[in-house]
Parts: structure tokens; C-alpha cells; sequence
């Protein structure tokens, strides 16, 4: 069974990185509707009009919230020039409705498939736009084929935007240097364990021993008093990291996807700790589901499920 799963793991991953299939799916007429079904328990819907009015529903319930227009690997132009535009109309109508929240994103959906020049470019739009309504900006981290430019990109940024922080894996090899350079930076760094499938001289496998190198790294921030948001919905190490009393430090949140452990979520909430959930939108969500349902092959039933019943979806209400 343990093989069967992991075959299945391993089979999501590569999937989530098939830009063929990605596209496939896209453009099907068939599949895309059927599968959207499926991915709309991680996604607040296609449009920033989705996303908001769900945004606004979680803050009135005391949550902090990050808002990402999904999608990645962009390599035209003219489809990057639009994804940025796209972006700074979410955060001038997060300005508006003064959320002082978060925009996530990839490099590489604002142009770091093209260059880094460009995704840097666009960067500063944004962060130019974020700051004057003091919104905060959340680099993802994506392949470790692009940790390099994307670190490169974030300390040029970093230098100029304290309102711009960094996503970093737990899983790579290369995170225990990388820290101890970001440390001196202002941005917050957004911890989590890593979606990719990566090669094993790259990135750890889910185990204890990654599980350690998370707890040493939120234990290696905190006490830099740094700001940090801890991405994870592993409830052995969320439980762990409450006995050290990490979540009562001022500059410590909690993170987690729209969709996944809204219960414990919730009751992490009710404790008094700072707690974000990460909302999604847009047509891209096909890498997003792949990653959502090999983090957690049982996801694969509930797919099924919400393809013939979608009225059992999660919303915010079980928040
Ligand atoms: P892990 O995968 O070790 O699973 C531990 C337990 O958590 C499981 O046994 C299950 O109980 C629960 N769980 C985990 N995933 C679940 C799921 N999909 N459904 C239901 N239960 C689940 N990655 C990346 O590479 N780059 C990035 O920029 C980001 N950004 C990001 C932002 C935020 C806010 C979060 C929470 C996560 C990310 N990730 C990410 C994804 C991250 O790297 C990781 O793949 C997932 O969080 C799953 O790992 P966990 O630490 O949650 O637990």
C-alpha cells in the first residue's frame, strides 16, 4: 500500500509539472469543467470578484488573509504585462476596502520565464502599489531550478520594500545557508516544507528528519525575533511548536490554504494566535490541484467526491 502511494505521489508531482497536460486540461472544453469541480475546495472561484467577498468574510471573522491570482511558467509577454495589471487591480481593490493584508504570487507568472529583468520589473510596480496602501507582498518559492533568481530577485527588492517577504522550503538542502543570509533582510519569510518533486541530492523526503530541520529553522527565526509565517498544516509539528510557545511571539502567524484543516485552523484561532488563510483564484488552479491532492492522496477521494456532489465543498462558513 505504502508503495501504491507513493507511485501515486510521485505520478501527481510530475503531473503538476507537465506543461502539456497543463495546457490540455485548460483548453479542454470537457475537462476543465469537470475538473474545476475538484479544485474549487482550493479555490475561492476564477475571477478577484470571487476572491474578495470571501477575503472580507474571513477578516470579519478575525483572520488575516493572503490572496494570490494563481497560475505560473508564463512565458508570453503580452500574458505577463496582463497578469501584473491583473495584480495591481487586487491590491488597488484591497486598498479600497482597506485590507492591509497579503498578495502571493510566483516570479514566474509576473515574468521570470522570460527574464529575471522583467519579473523584476514588475515586482516593483507591485510593491511600489502594495506600499502606498500598506499591503504586504509574499514571494512563493517555486522549482529550486528557480531559487536562485528568485532569491537574487528578492534581495534586490528587500533592499528598497520591507513590505515584500520570501517563501522558503524546508525540504532544500541549500534553505540552511539561504536563511542566515534572509535573516538580515526586513521582509517576513514564509516557512514551509516544499511542493516540488525534487531531486534527492536537492530536497529531503516528508520525514522526521525534514520535520526537524522545519522545527530548527521557526526555532532559528523566532529567536532573531523575525517575521515569520509558519505555512504547514502538520498537526504533530503545529502541536510541538505550541509547547515552545511559539505562536505567543508578536511576530509569529500562523498560515494555511483555503480548503485544507479549516478545524484546526479554527481552533488555533479561538487560542488567541494570529492566523492567515491563503486564498486563491483564477483559471491557472491545475498545477495547485496536482500539488493539493499528492501532498494528501486521500484528497483524491474527495475529489471524486466533489465531482459528483460539489454541494459537499468547504467554504468559509466551516472556519
Ligand atoms: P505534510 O505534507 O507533511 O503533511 C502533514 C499532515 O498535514 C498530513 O498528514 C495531513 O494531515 C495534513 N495535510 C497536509 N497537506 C494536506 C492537504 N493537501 N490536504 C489535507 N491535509 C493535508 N510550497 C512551495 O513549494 N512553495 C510555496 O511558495 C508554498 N506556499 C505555501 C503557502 C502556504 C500558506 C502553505 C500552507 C503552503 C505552501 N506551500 C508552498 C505548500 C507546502 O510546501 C506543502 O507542500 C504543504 O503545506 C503540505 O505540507 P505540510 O507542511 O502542510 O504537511
Amino acid at each position: 500500500m505504502k508503495n501504491t502511494e507513493e507511485l501515486v505521489i510521485q505520478a501527481l508531482k510530475s503531473a503538476a509539472r507537465d506543461e502539456q497536460m497543463k495546457h490540455a486540461v485548460q483548453q479542454s472544453t470537457e475537462l476543465y469543467p469537470l475538473l474545476w469541480k475538484a479544485a474549487k475546495r482550493y479555490v475561492t472561484g476564477e475571477k478577484r470578484q470571487d476572491a474578495l467577498p470571501m477575503a472580507l468574510e474571513f477578516i470579519a471573522k478575525d483572520y488575516q488573509i493572503s490572496i494570490e491570482l494563481i497560475g505560473e511558467n508564463t512565458t508570453d509577454l503580452v500574458e505577463c504585462q496582463k497578469v501584473k495589471d491583473e495584480f495591481l487591480q487586487l491590491i488597488e481593490s484591497m486598498g479600497a476596502s482597506s485590507m492591509k493584508q497579503t498578495v502571493s504570487f510566483d516570479l514566474s507568472h509576473i515574468g521570470l520565464s522570460i527574464n529575471a529583468e522583467l519579473a523584476y520589473k514588475h515586482l516593483v510596480d507591485l510593491a511600489q502599489k502594495a506600499n502606498q496602501y500598506e499591503i504586504t507582498l509574499m514571494i512563493s518559492m517555486e522549482e529550486s531550478s528557480k531559487t536562485s533568481d528568485t532569491l537574487d530577485i528578492y534581495k534586490k527588492i528587500a533592499c528598497q520594500y520591507s513590505n515584500v517577504g520570501i517563501t522558503l522550503q524546508a525540504h532544500l538542502y541549500r534553505t540552511e545557508d539561504d536563511i542566515k543570509q534572509l535573516i538580515q533582510y526586513p521582509g517576513k519569510i514564509r516557512l514551509v516544507k516544499g511542493a516540488f518533486q525534487e531531486p534527492i541530492d536537492v530536497a529531503l523526503k516528508r520525514s522526521e528528519a525534514l520535520n526537524e530541520r522545519y522545527l530548527h529553522y521557526v526555532e532559528q527565526l523566532t529567536n532573531a525575533n523575525h517575521p515569520i509565517s509558519i505555512a504547514t498544516h502538520d498537526e504533530v509539528l503545529i502541536q510541538e511548536m505550541e509547547q515552545r510557545q511559539y505562536f505567543n511571539q508578536p511576530n509569529v502567524e500562523i498560515e494555511m490554504l483555503y480548503g485544507i484543516r479549516p478545524d484546526l485552523i479554527h481552533q488555533l484561532k479561538a487560542k488567541g494566535y494570529r492566523c492567515k488563510v491563503y486564498l486563491t483564484y483564477g483559471r491557472e488552479w491545475y498545477l495547485y490541484l496536482c500539488h493539493r491532492l499528492a501532498e494528501y492522496p486521500e484528497n483524491l477521494f474527495l475529489a471524486v467526491a466533489d465531482i459528483i456532489n460539489p454541494a459537499m465543498l468547504t467554504r468559509s462558513k466551516d472556519y
